[in-house]
């Protein structure tokens, strides 16, 4: 059942072209494939085995003359030639029953694909393995007004379509989509004068929400040729909007899909957070086309190989885009929300993993976020010209190739000179290093010294030392910086950095713009972090000594029952009023840590996390600081108010966002006047959901729930919003059993994963109400993943990893928590997906 990265052999045979025939019909789509395979010189010997799932095969011949294959639940094996020879087959799918999403399936009428890892091998028996790549020739026979697949389109005629991708590529890029769809067409001119033909297709309908991912599509073309001097290389670049989808989108080349909450926009339906997710989507996928189809991977192991690249080039993008400051901030919020926990428990992996049973649990925070982080690191060590030099050399060597991370490193290792060995231990070795800073100073001359330490991890008990270059600054007492930001290059366990000639004991700021992905321990006082919050030059350390008062402020109260930290408070006042500071910075700041960081604080400084403790905490603070700040939110809310048209840029939506967060301040005043004034004057959707959710929070939210609903019934997207809305804003006793009953609703649909994931993830991603005491919140969820798994098995595994903190919390949590892994456990023909990850939380 485990496969192994040490295991890797080449396939036997090279697949020289491919000729796809899908006659479409709904229960019994037949698919002809004609493949031309010659045998791999570079190949040890072997069988021929196609990997082939749920398929019934119709025939198989070989150079003509039909053969009867040894058939099992996992593919073919078959006697062939010792030389070239033709491979032909047709099998029968059906896809109105795929419920999985993976394969071909319908949706809303609609076929699709999804064949990224392994989906391919439900639609034709292939060497289904990313190192096999071939140049595809598909023909599609259907009435079906709209029929797409990679490529460039070739023939098309009464009731078919043909397309030729003539770039050679591994299966799990293959894509098809048919249905009765309307484009909103637009087109890009590249560097070299290439007119390129654009799509973005869609349910009719749905038209009028395409202008903005066009306008994403073209800025991210643009961006690639101009950062990266990556131009497209097909005739035209088709998007899909999808709505039942497991994920956010798909690369698949030449043919993007898209889950339609990743596409769709409108200011109307739309948030701003909606909108700045679309573009980073759009040029996320966009750029899957250089990191991950011209150059794609060897084998599963080495999904960070793309993913992680083109996670670091799309936040890269947004930087340029919006704010850079805003754009760190923000990704190591979720760093720390959904990679630290995973890092840190039973599911932690290294971001290259060595095994694995089911290749979709590995589309995880560690490997695209952690990944992106060790890319990060790596152009602050080798600096930005030798960054654009190595890349040059991997787009160069590597174009066309199945690569590896091996693969990777060399070519930083010869465009640069350096010795990578240390530094792959980022790939291999898995958990969070601590690092503890201690400082001295005599003489005019201050030491820091480092000590590093990463605790073990499920499969590793010994680690050793990273790389970490430190982005370190230092501030003089009076708030100059005396020492600009450097990067200290920590290779050591323990190690030691001097900085000369300094006329006063300086301030240092660690860790400048989170340069290095750790735990940094360091006792600092609450009036140098003051200082900090103050005077740092690095914006993103300033946000981070915030956070650290806040922190420390929530823990005191928790721990001691100490009232707020009004020191803090006068501080954060102080940045909350400067008009100078960008307003999306100013809400950074003045949201606090989330319930579940503080729960894993706790943790890391040896207490057990009460769920309940921390929201009354949080209750009382927010409580604090609203009465405190009475004169401050009505300046804020003032200042925020736009009066221009909407426009969801980084301007307009940082003033929104700030004024959100005062308005909810305001709502514990007002018992929801304004928030009421705001939802009846809102224009756009952004702020339309603030005032709502604040009205919910208010405890005056049904009647205007029941307007919102009856105004957006017929939006699918806008009713996910409404169904998360309502469970995420009521109190921890009525958030549980107002998701139960809305699993009830008409609207309610286990198939649809975005109305699935809107409901059951906010109870799991409300803490006080997932981690009830009574244990609800994990039976309800428990109840509705094992109901799931006969239907969607990745969206289960998925899901199930809200459980992965379980060992945080008390003796009473921890049991109830594990009665309802050990029933899912015992569900009766529990998918591989669903039982690799739960056995992993539970051993
Ligand atoms: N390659 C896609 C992306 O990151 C993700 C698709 C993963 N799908 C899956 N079923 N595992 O853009
Ligand atoms: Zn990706």
């Amino acid at each position: 059942e485990t496969v192994y990265l040490r295991d890797y052999t080449a396939f036997g045979w090279q697949a020289q072209d491919v000729h796809l025939t899908f006659r479409l019909a709904p229960h019994a789509t037949r698919v002809v494939a004609r493949i031309h395979f010659a045998p791999n010189p570079d190949a040890p010997a072997q069988d021929f085995f196609l990997h082939g799932e749920e398929l019934k095969l119709i025939r198989a011949a070989i150079d003509g003359t039909e053969v009867t294959p040894e058939l099992t639940d996992k593919g073919l094996t078959c006697p062939v030639p010792s030389g070239p020879f033709l491979w032909e087959c047709e099998v029968e799918i059906d896809p109105a029953s795929n419920t999985a999403l993976e394969g071909l399936y319908m949706s809303n009428g609609m076929y699709c694909t999804q064949c990224e890892a392994e989906g391919f091998r439900k639609i034709t028996y292939y060497p289904d393995r990313p190192d096999v790549m071939s140049v595809f020739t598909v023909r599609i026979e259907g009435d079906e007004p709209v029929k797409l697949s990679n490529g460039n389109p070739g023939k098309s005629g009464d009731g078919f379509a043909e397309w030729h991708d003539p770039w050679p590529k591994p299966a799990y890029l293959f894509a098809l989509v048919a249905g009765d769809l309307v484009n909103h067409p637009g087109s890009f001119t590249t560097a070299s004068g290439k007119k390129v033909e654009l799509n973005i297709w869609v349910r009719p309908g749905d038209e009028g929400k395409c202008a903005f991912g066009m306008e994403a599509l073209k800025t991210s073309m643009k961006w690639d040729e101009e950062v990266y001097g990556r131009e497209y290389d097909l005739d035209i670049f088709n998007i899909v909007a999808v709505d039942d989808f497991n994920m956010g989108a798909m690369e698949n080349k030449g043919l993007n899909v898209f889950n339609s909450s990743c596409v769709l926009a409108s200011p109307e339906t739309s948030t701003d957070a909606n909108f700045e997710r679309i573009e980073a989507i759009i040029a996320h996928e966009y750029f899957h086309n250089w990191t991950g189809n011209r150059i794609t991977c060897r084998d599963w192991f080495q999904l960070c190989l793309k993913e992680g690249l083109t996670v670091y080039r799309d936040s890269q993008f947004t930087s340029d885009m919006r704010s850079s400051p805003v754009k760190r901030i923000s990704d190591v919020i979720d760093l720390r929300g959904r990679q630290f926990p995973e890092d840190q428990g039973p599911l932690s992996h290294p971001v290259r993993p060595e095994s694995f049973q089911e290749i979709n649990n590995f589309y995880t925070a560690t490997v695209y976020e952690k990944g992106a982080e060790v890319i990060g690191m790596l152009r602050r060590l080798v600096g930005p010209e030798a960054y654009s030099k190595a890349l040059d050399l991997y787009f160069d060597r590597h174009d066309g190739d199945a690569a590896t991370i091996e693969d990777w490193l060399k070519v930083f290792e010869d465009a640069t000179g350096r010795d990578l060995t240390q530094f792959k231990r980022w790939y291999s070795q898995a958990g969070t290093p601590r690092v503890t800073v201690s400082e001295d100073w005599q003489d005019g001359t201050f030491t820091l010294t480092f000590s590093q330490m990463t605790p073990p991890t499920p499969g590793q008990d010994d680690k050793q030392p990273q790389v970490l270059p430190m982005a370190v600054g230092l501030l003089s007492p009076n708030g100059d910086e005396v020492v600009p930001t450097q990067v200290l290059e920590i290779t050591e366990a323990e190690q030691s950095f001097t900085f000369e000639g300094l006329g006063a004991r300086p301030v240092p700021s660690i860790n400048r713009e989170f340069s290095t992905p750790i735990v940094l321990e360091r006792d600092s006082s609450a009036e140098e972090k003051a200082f900090l919050l103050a005077h740092d030059t690095d914006p993103f350390n300033r946000w981070e000594a915030n956070r650290a008062l806040a922190r420390d402020c929530a823990l005191d109260m928790i721990l001691t029952g100490a009232g707020p930290n009004v020191a803090w408070l006068d501080g954060l006042e102080a940045v909350l009023r400067d008009d100078t500071l960008d307003p999306a910075y100013r809400a950074l700041m003045l949201a606090g840590p989330g319930a579940s960081e503080l729960a894993q604080v706790l943790h890391e400084r040896g207490h057990t996390p009460d769920p309940e403790a921390i929201y009354d905490m949080g209750e009382t603070l927010t409580q604090f600081m609203a009465e405190r700040w009475v004169d401050l939110l009505p300046k804020l809310l003032a200042e925020t108010r736009v009066t221009d048209a909407y426009r969801p840029d980084a301007e307009q939506s940082g003033k929104r966002a700030l004024g959100a967060a005062a308005l909810s301040l305001t709502t514990r005043l007002d018992g929801g006047a304004a928030a009421q004034a705001q939802y009846d004057a809102a224009d756009n959707m952004t702020l339309q959901l603030t005032a709502l959710m604040q009205l919910v929070k208010s405890g005056n939210g049904e009647a205007a729930l029941q307007a919102f609903y009856d105004q957006w019934q017929h939006d699918r997207l806008v009713i996910d919003k409404w169904f998360g809305l309502q469970i995420m804003g009521l109190p921890p006793g009525q958030a549980v059993e107002r998701a139960q009953a809305l699993t009830q609703h008409p609207d309610f649909t286990m198939t649809n994963p975005n109305r699935f994931r809107a409901t059951l993830g906010a109870v799991g991603g409300y803490h006080a109400a997932f981690h009830r005491k009574d244990g609800a919140g994990y039976a309800l969820l428990a109840d509705k993943l094992i109901a799931l798994d006969d239907i969607n098995p990745q969206t289960t595994a998925r899901m199930c990893s809200l459980f992965q903190t379980w060992k945080r919390y008390d003796a009473d949590r921890q049991a109830l928590i594990r009665a309802q892994m050990e029933r899912i456990m015992a569900k009766d023909k529990l998918s591989r997906d669903t039982s690799e990850m739960v056995g992993r939380m539970l051993s």
